[in-house]
């Protein structure tokens, strides 16, 4: 299929049209579909659109298993959505598309990155890699001078253990111009350190729908975020330090709802901290989702000075509990005993009385040994005293 580009380009200079003959014209249609040929000629299994220079590309749920080739060197927006496409060689885009702004990789199957994929696209803005199952993601997939501005990597990770590798990613330092990323149902656990301290120009941050429990300090420092979304996570307080960098970061709008907060006596400063900020916009929406006792209730409405510290309370209850059931263990002990010695008194009795006996013997013996030794006329009984 062939984009109507060149004659739209003549179109748009009548005068020069004017001064040719109908073979020259001829000639400068055949030449210019020629030279443009491979700009605008549409792969298979794709869809092209064009109006005049803006090319939109579609190749949607068509089981590809690579990037099909070649693409129309003026394509501005393309969709390659919802096929079967593991792996993203280098080679994946062999040619320069200049004009390229948006590319949409959603729904690929996409497990492996190559480095220097997107190094060929110089005016990239907007990158959809969500819906995907990366594994690996080369930190050299972009070329140093790219001006992306959006990255979309929702629901994109094979699992959370590979956090590491988007965090190498966005370390790199080529990620300069980057406003917005999206990160949301990765089922993430945690924010490796300094994750987003190379993205200076980073304005809306999406953490939506993961399993973070908590944030180191620093996680978000000197950046100047508009909007973080955390909604949907396991955050149990947030630390000083955190709320330190939000500070620091004026006009930021946070959403903190649907995470598990635990009122106990560390919530207090996060409890002070809401009270004072307007930086949390669903604040209002917060509520404990431990202890017990307070499942529920709004944070905003939680009594900061009816606020224990379980762990520590819980620790003496449990060390009393376990002196008093030793206490009454040793007391049962003794109690059974005292029982065998009472039901058993008869035979102890004999049992005394046979020690007796036996020492009572044992002395006569000796007594007897004594006179018998000294009486020379028994000294023959004296060889068996015990009989
Ligand atoms: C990419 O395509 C998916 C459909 O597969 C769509 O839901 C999504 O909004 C698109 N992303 C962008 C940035 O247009
Ligand atoms: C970062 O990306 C650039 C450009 O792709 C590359 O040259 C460089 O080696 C990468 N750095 C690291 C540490 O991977
Ligand atoms: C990122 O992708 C997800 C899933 O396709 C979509 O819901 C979200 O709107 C996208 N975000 C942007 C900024 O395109
Ligand atoms: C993630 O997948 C890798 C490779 O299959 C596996 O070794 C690892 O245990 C998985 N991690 C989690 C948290 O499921
Ligand atoms: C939340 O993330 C999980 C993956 O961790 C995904 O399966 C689920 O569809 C997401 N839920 C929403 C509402 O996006
Ligand atoms: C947090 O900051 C507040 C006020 O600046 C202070 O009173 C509180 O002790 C700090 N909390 C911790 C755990 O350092
Ligand atoms: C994080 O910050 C808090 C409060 O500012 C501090 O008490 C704590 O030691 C810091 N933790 C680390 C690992 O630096
Ligand atoms: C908070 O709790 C304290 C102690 O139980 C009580 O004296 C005070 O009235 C409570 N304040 C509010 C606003 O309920």
């Amino acid at each position: 299929m062939l984009v109507a580009g060149p004659l739209f380009y003549i179109k748009t200079r009548p005068p020069y049209h004017k001064k040719l003959n109908h073979f020259q014209t001829g000639l400068v249609i055949f030449l210019h579909v020629l030279v443009s040929a491979q700009a605008t000629t549409c792969p298979q299994n794709c869809e092209c659109s064009g109006l005049g220079r803006t090319v939109i590309v579609k190749c949607v749920n068509k089981d590809l298993n690579a990037i099909p080739q070649p693409l129309p060197l003026n394509v501005k927006t393309l969709f390659i959505t919802g096929n079967d496409i593991p792996h993203l060689k280098h080679d994946a885009f062999p040619q320069s598309l200049d004009q390229l702004t948006n590319l949409n990789l959603s729904r690929n199957k996409i497990e492996v990155i190559d480095p220097f994929v997107f190094a060929k696209m110089p005016s990239l803005k907007q990158l959809d890699l969500s819906n995907n199952r990366i594994y690996k993601f080369s930190p050299k997939g972009f070329s140093t001078n790219n001006v992306l501005h959006e990255l979309n990597l929702s629901s994109t990770l094979f699992n959370n253990s590979f956090i590491e590798e988007i965090s190498a990613l966005v370390r790199n330092e080529t990620l300069v111009n980057l406003v917005r990323l999206e990160l949301s149902g990765n089922g993430l656990v945690y924010l490796p350190e300094d994750m987003f301290t190379s993205l200076p120009n980073l304005k809306t941050l999406a953490l939506r729908n993961n399993s973070i429990v908590n944030l180191k300090n620093g996680t978000f420092k000197n950046l100047r975020l508009k909007s973080l979304d955390m909604r949907e996570n396991s955050l149990k307080e947030l630390s000083n330090a955190t709320m330190d960098d939000f500070d620091q970061q004026p006009g930021i709008s946070i959403q903190l709802v649907n995470n598990a907060w635990v009122c106990d006596c560390n919530i207090e400063d996060l409890l002070v901290w809401l009270g004072r900020s307007d930086a949390v916009l669903d604040k209002g929406e917060l509520s404990c989702a431990f202890p017990d006792s307070l499942r529920d209730t709004r944070l905003l409405e939680v009594n900061i000075s009816e606020l224990h510290c379980p762990f520590y309370k819980d620790m003496k209850s449990v060390l009393q509990t376990s002196y008093v059931f030793l206490g009454i263990v040793l007391a049962l002990i003794g109690v059974i005993f005292l029982l065998v010695l009472y039901l058993n008194r008869k035979g102890i009795k004999k049992w005394i009385y046979n020690i007796r006996d036996a020492c009572r013997d044992h002395m006569e013996g000796y007594h007897y040994r004594y006179e018998i030794s000294t009486d020379p006329r028994l000294t023959n009984l004296s060889l068996n005293p015990e009989v």
